[in-house]
């Protein structure tokens, strides 16, 4: 499929999540392989006061391309100028969160409450779209509630305005995360627009990722919660997709080492006060599996110093158990 100038092979990407996919995590997630991430989604507002704050959250310096931004307002106008801002500073492409459900999020009209007002969504696409000369893509959900699917009018509506490409979590605002995503919507999406359509939702396996694939004929898939803890699966699911073969579980050695490069990477980018308050649900994740995970997350949640923290995270490495901490849907 192609996004732009951008040429993938039924791509992986790693799914937007605030307060986790952050420049250190999209470093540690492309340190192992995987090749397409996203960022946070980033309020359109708070970018064109240049918060600063704001601003680092969009900071691609150093990344590899494509640099993904998301961004999430309610009205076309400033949509449009946040895109251009994303521009100057090295976006390949603009995303719109059209899926958010957090009630704080669709208050203001933004995220999935544009679900219920297609035609400003269609604007805001537009404007976005006429801002920039990049490719902009919309991630989206299947509609308000089951009373309210919008999902192909709503994709033929953006393909209409020159949007490039739509990811779908296959549920609706209602269900947050709640019960399965019902990928037969990823399916009827993709019959029903020419650009590339991207499925999500609850992959948690590489193998989740090939099915996905195949049954229902999308272009790409985007991993979410599966990543939590478990950088190591982009890249997995990448690579059983494209081969066919399934690389290994990392080794506790492994997930020792890549969690303290995670963690070095926080504290550099955030410093040690923020870092280590961030790192540790990171923490809290990554040693989901560990026999005693519940101790050790005790021990997480009252560390108070980085070298506490680099300690609990070097010592995973001396585990000898098994790895049964796999991200359930
Ligand atoms: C902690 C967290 C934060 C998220 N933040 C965003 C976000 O900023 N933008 C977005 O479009 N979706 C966000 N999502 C939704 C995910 O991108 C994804 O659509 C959803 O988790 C379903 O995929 P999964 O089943 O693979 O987790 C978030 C999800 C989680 C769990």
């Amino acid at each position: 499929m192609k996004l732009g100038s951008f040429v993938m092979d039924r791509p992986v990407f790693l799914a937007p999540m605030a307060g986790v996919t952050d420049k250190a995590f999209r470093e540690t997630v492309r340190s192992l392989g995987g090749e397409y991430v996203w960022t946070e989604m980033i309020s359109d507002k708070a970018l064109s006061f240049r918060n600063p704050r704001t601003v680092r959250m969009l900071d691609p310096e150093g990344e590899a391309s494509p640099r993904i931004v998301q961004l999430f307002g309610a009205e076309a106008h400033s949509m449009a100028k946040a895109a251009e801002i994303c521009q100057h500073y090295g976006a390949d492409v603009i995303d719109i969160n059209m899926g958010c459900p957090t009630l704080k999020i669709v208050k203001n009209g933004e995220g999935s409450a544009l679900l219920r007002d297609i035609e400003r969504a269609q604007k805001i696409a537009s404007a976005v779209v006429r801002a920039v000369d990049l490719p902009v893509t919309v991630k989206m959900r299947l509609g308000w509630d089951e009373t309210e699917i919008v999902v192909k009018e709503l994709g033929r509506r953006l393909e209409a305005v020159g949007v490039s490409m739509l990811t779908l979590h296959a549920r609706t605002r209602e269900e947050f995360y709640s019960g399965r995503a019902n990928w037969q919507w990823i399916k009827e999406l993709k019959e029903s627009v020419g650009i590339p359509v991207i499925g999500n939702g609850d992959i948690s396996r590489p193998e989740d990722a090939r099915r996905m694939l195949e049954e229902t004929g999308c272009d790409g898939v985007m991993i979410g919660r599966g990543a939590l803890g478990n950088p190591w699966l982009p890249f997995r699911a990448q690579h059983f997709v494209r081969t066919g073969r399934l690389t290994g579980e990392p080794s506790w050695h492994n997930r020792s080492e890549v969690a303290s490069a995670h963690f070095e990477r926080l504290l550099r980018y955030k410093g040690e006060k923020i870092g280590l308050k961030e790192m540790r649900k990171h923490a809290a994740w990554y040693v989901k599996g560990f026999r005693q995970a519940a101790q050790l997350r005790e021990k997480i949640m009252q560390v108070k110093e980085p070298d506490g923290m680099l300690e609990i995270l070097k010592g995973l490495g001396n585990y000898q158990g098994d790895y049964q901490g796999d991200y359930q849907a």
